[in-house]
């Protein structure tokens, strides 16, 4: 067992965590839902990397939401600030060892399908990792060869388009493309994303999600569409802009994740 999560033992050891989730940028405010909740900075766990980027905590938060035990990560580290893949390894590592059985990441990322405004959400159904690096490099033994079908857990995406319907929220599945970042991608790389089959591009997620599977959870994913990818509209994208759009996909998103953990978790 790491260092961190001995940490978080010793800290709560009647707490035994089933999903743990990853807030993107512009969902902190998710954090206020969590019920007896205990936070831990970062900073007081080995190996944890430093949340650099405005609008990312850097803490986790645990407690419950209905009946479904959590551990919410208040901000995450990204490829782009490191160049190094593997930076959440020690995040995914930790919520294994605490007992997760699923891990839900959000982010927020630009909208491919103009049929759906900035302010909705895309269930991510699947991913094209176009940064062609992995967070797996560098590990050893046969377990490394994950499959990567059905990544994104067809049962909890059902449930989870399930309760956008009934909520009457603007939500959709599809592909989440990843790119490095931290620039923002050009229009003709929009349009190439779309060609080849994306609904969401971020810079994000995809490392995560790869560890997850690695170590055996189940995935869920949700994208907080912020913008329309460049090109497909007049406005000019910045970081103020994703933080000055997020609200209104980030109430959809707690919504349906309050709803979901409220219930019991699958
Ligand atoms: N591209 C990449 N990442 C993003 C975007 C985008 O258009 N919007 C929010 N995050």
């Amino acid at each position: 067992m790491s260092k961190a999560s001995k940490h978080i033992r010793e800290l709560l050891p009647d707490f035994s965590p089933e999903v743990a989730i990853i807030l993107g940028s512009g969902l902190g405010g998710f954090a206020e839902l969590v019920e007896n909740a205990t936070k831990i900075s970062y900073r007081d766990l080995k190996g944890f990397p430093q949340a650099g980027v405005a609008g990312h905590a850097g803490q986790l938060i645990c407690g419950t939401i209905g009946k479904t035990k959590i551990i919410v990560a208040q901000g995450r580290a990204h490829f782009y600030e490191h160049g190094d893949a593997t930076v959440m390894d020690p995040v995914i590592k930790c919520f294994k060892q605490l007992g997760c059985h699923t891990l839900i990441v959000t982010n927020a990322a630009g909208g491919l399908n103009t049929d759906y405004n900035p302010g909705s959400v895309m269930i991510i159904n699947d991913h094209i990792n176009f940064s062609a690096t992995s967070p797996l490099i560098g590990k050893e033994g046969n377990e490394r060869f994950v499959g990567m079908a059905d990544a994104y857990d067809p049962t909890i995406r059902e449930r989870l388009m399930t309760i956008a319907e009934y909520e009457n929220l603007d939500a959709y599945e599809g592909v989440y493309m990843w790119f490095t970042g931290p620039h923002f991608e050009t229009p003709a790389e929009i349009r190439m994303a779309k060609m080849l089959g994306a609904e969401a591009v971020g810079m994000s997620t995809v490392p995560e999600v790869i560890l997850a599977r690695f170590y055996g959870m189940k995935v869920a994913g949700l994208s907080n569409i912020t913008n329309l990818g460049a090109g497909l509209s007049d406005e000019s994208l910045s970081h103020e802009h994703t933080m000055a759009m997020a609200g209104k996909g980030a109430k959809k998103i707690a919504t349906i994740l309050k709803a979901y953990l409220t219930e019991g978790a699958l």
